[in-house]
C-alpha cells in the first residue's frame, strides 16, 4: 500500500469520526534558538534576539500516521518536550501542523521534570521496558516513578477526552508509556474506540509476574477495544499473561479477551518502513558515486564495510556484536587489514546509569580492540556515537557489505528493514539475530543467536564470503517481502480494523 492509498482509504473509512493519536514522541518539535547580544558585530548592546526552527523526528511512526492525520484533520497529544514548545503553542497546548501547512491539531502535553523522571525514565524505561525485553537487565520497580506514570497516564488520558468533545472517536495509543491510559479514557468515553500498539515484545507470563503493578497495567490495557503487538507470539504472551492473572475469559478462536462485559481483540500487526524513503533510484542518487563517496569518508579503503546502526541500547546487542567481530579477527586472520567495522550508536535516555554504562562499555571494547588488533594503516572499529540523518543513514547502508542486526530481544526492529530496502543493487547482507519481530518474515538472512559468540563470529565470517550470485538471490527475496509490506499497510489494517470496530458500534 502506498502513502496516496492509506489516506484515500482511512479518510473515506472514518467519515467524521474524530482520530486521536495518543504518543509520547511529538510529530513536529519546535526549537528555540537565542542569539546572545554582542556576539555579533552589529548587535553589540542590542537585546537578545529569540528565533523559533521546526523540525520532524526521524520516526517510522510519524512518516506513516502524518499524512493520515493531514488529510483526516484529527489531533495528536504528545509530550511537548522541544525547547520552543511553549513559545509556539497557545494556551491549552494547541499548535497547528505542520508549522508551513497547517491541517491538523498537535495538542501538547507539558511534563515537570519530576513526572518526566518517575513516568518516561522511570516506570516506562527503568522497568517496563527491561521487563518486557528478555536482555538480562533487571527492572527497576519504583514506587514514586509508579505514582507518576499514573498521574501523568491520567494528564493524558484528561487531555483526550478533551479533545474528543462530543464527537464519535478513534483513539489509537501508542506503546508502553501509556499502558494505563485505554481504561482511563474508556471509562469516561465508552462510545469511543480504543486501540493500541505495543511497540516492544510482551514477555511471557513467568517473566512478567514479577512486575508489583502487574493487576493494574493488564486492566489498564484491557480498556482498548484492540490491542496490537507485532507478532502472534507476543499476543499469545499477553492472552497467556491475562489468563494466569486476572479473572477472565480467553476466545482463543477470536483472539479476544472478554472481562466486565467488554471485549479486548488482541492481534498482530508486524509494523514496517516506508521504501521509498530508503530508495536511492527514488531520491535521484547515483548509486556507484555515492558508495565511493561514503567509503571515502570512512577511510575503509579498499576493505570490506560491516556495519551496525542502533540506538545505544542494551538490547541491540552491541557489545556482543563486537565480541564477535574480535573473534573473527582471532580466528580467521586473513580478514585483518581487510574488514572494517563500523558501529554508529544514536546517544538515548543517556540520563538512566545503564544507557550511561554501556557507552563507556563500547567504547572501551572498540579501543581494547583497535590497540589490539589496529595498524598503521587500518583501524578495525570505527564508533559514531552521535546521531545520524536518514541520508547519512542510507549512504552507509549503501556502501556495507554487511549489517549486523544483533538484539538480544526486539518487536520488529526496523533497521533490518531499512537496509533491505536501500540495496536497490539486490546486494549486500543481512546478519540478523533470530530474537527480533524482523527475523519470522525475512527468511534469506544468516541469522545469528548474540548470545553465541563464536556462532556469531563464524556467521560474520560466512556474510563476508558469500558470492554475488547469492546475495543477489537472498537480496531479492528479502526486497520483495519488505516492499510489499510497508509501513502505509501497517497503519492501514490498523485503522481499517479500528474504523470496522466503530462500525460495530453505530
Ligand atoms: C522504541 C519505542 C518507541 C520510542 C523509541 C525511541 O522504538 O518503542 O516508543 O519512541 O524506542 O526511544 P525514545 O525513548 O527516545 O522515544
Amino acid at each position: 500500500m502506498t502513502a496516496a492509498a492509506l489516506v484515500s482509504d482511512v479518510v473515506a473509512r472514518l467519515g467524521d469520526t474524530r482520530l486521536v493519536v495518543v504518543a509520547n514522541r511529538e510529530p513536529y518539535v519546535h526549537v528555540k534558538h537565542v542569539r546572545q547580544p554582542g556576539l555579533v558585530g552589529r548587535m553589540v548592546g542590542r537585546k537578545a534576539t529569540t528565533r523559533f526552527s521546526w523540525m520532524q523526528p526521524a520516526s517510522g511512526l510519524v512518516t506513516a500516521l502524518d499524512p493520515v492525520m493531514r488529510a483526516c484533520g484529527g489531533t495528536w497529544v504528545a509530550h511537548g518536550s522541544g525547547s520552543g514548545d511553549r513559545a509556539t503553542s497557545d494556551a491549552a497546548g494547541r499548535v497547528a501542523v505542520p508549522p508551513d501547512e497547517p491541517s491538523y491539531t498537535l495538542r501538547r502535553v507539558w511534563l515537570t521534570d519530576r513526572e518526566e523522571e518517575g513516568y518516561y525514565y522511570g516506570l516506562a524505561n527503568s522497568a517496563l521496558w527491561p521487563l518486557c525485553h528478555i536482555a538480562y537487565a533487571r527492572p527497576v520497580f519504583d514506587e514514586h516513578d509508579w505514582r507518576e506514570y499514573v498521574e501523568v497516564n491520567r494528564r493524558f488520558a484528561d487531555t483526550v477526552i478533551d479533545e474528543i468533545g462530543d464527537k464519535r472517536a478513534i483513539v489509537f495509543v501508542q506503546d508502553y508509556h501509556f499502558a494505563l491510559l485505554p481504561r482511563m479514557v474508556k471509562a469516561a468515553r465508552p462510545d469511543a474506540v480504543v486501540c493500541q500498539f505495543w511497540h516492544i515484545p510482551w514477555p511471557n507470563a513467568e517473566a512478567f509476574r514479577i512486575c508489583p503493578w502487574g493487576d493494574e497495567i493488564l486492566d489498564g490495557l484491557l480498556g482498548n477495544d484492540l490491542l496490537a503487538f507485532h507478532i502472534q507470539y507476543h499476543c499469545n504472551n499477553f492472552l497467556e499473561t491475562v489468563d494466569r492473572t486476572l479473572e477472565a475469559r480467553i476466545d482463543r478462536e477470536h483472539f479476544a479477551v472478554h472481562r466486565g462485559g467488554h471485549r479486548t481483540y488482541v492481534k498482530p500487526f508486524p509494523i514496517s518502513i516506508d521504501p521509498g524513503l530508503w530508495n536511492s533510484v527514488a531520491s535521484g542518487r547515483d548509486w556507484t558515486r555515492d558508495v565511493a563517496a561514503t567509503r571515502k569518508r570512512l577511510g575503509v579503503g579498499e576493505a570490506k564495510l560491516v556495519m551496525g546502526v542502533d540506538r545505544l541500547d542494551y538490547t541491540k546487542g552491541i557489545p556482543e556484536r563486537l565480541q564477535a567481530f574480535e573473534r573473527m579477527l582471532e580466528r580467521w586472520p586473513e580478514w585483518r587489514e581487510r574488514v572494517v567495522f563500523l558501529q554508529i550508536g544514536a546517544p538515548t535516555r543517556d540520563r538512566i546509569d545503564r544507557y550511561h554504562a554501556l557507552g563507556e562499555e563500547v567504547k572501551a571494547q572498540v579501543d581494547r580492540i583497535n590497540t589490539r588488533f589496529g595498524t598503521k594503516a587500518w583501524t578495525p572499529v570505527l564508533f559514531r556515537h552521535e546521531h545520524h540523518s536518514p541520508e547519512e543513514v542510507g549512504a552507509i547502508y549503501r556502501a556495507a557489505d554487511v549489517c549486523v542486526v544483533s538484539s538480544l530481544h526486539d518487536g520488529m526492529n526496523l533497521v533490518a528493514k531499512e537496509f533491505i530496502a536501500a540495496r536497490t543493487d539486490e546486494l549486500g547482507v543481512l546478519v540478523l539475530s533470530q530474537f527480533t519481530g524482523a527475523a519470522r518474515a525475512l527468511a534469506d538472512v544468516v541469522p545469528v543467536n548474540p548470545f553465541a559468540p563464536d556462532e556469531f563470529a563464524a556467521a560474520i565470517d560466512d556474510s563476508l564470503r558469500l558470492a554475488p550470485d547469492e546475495q543477489r538471490r537472498r537480496m531479492r527475496n528479502l526486497r520483495a517481502e519488505v516492499l510489499s509490506h510497508t509501513v502505509y499497510d501497517w497503519a492501514g489494517t490498523l485503522l481499517s480494523e479500528a474504523c470496522r470496530l466503530a462500525d460495530v458500534r453505530r
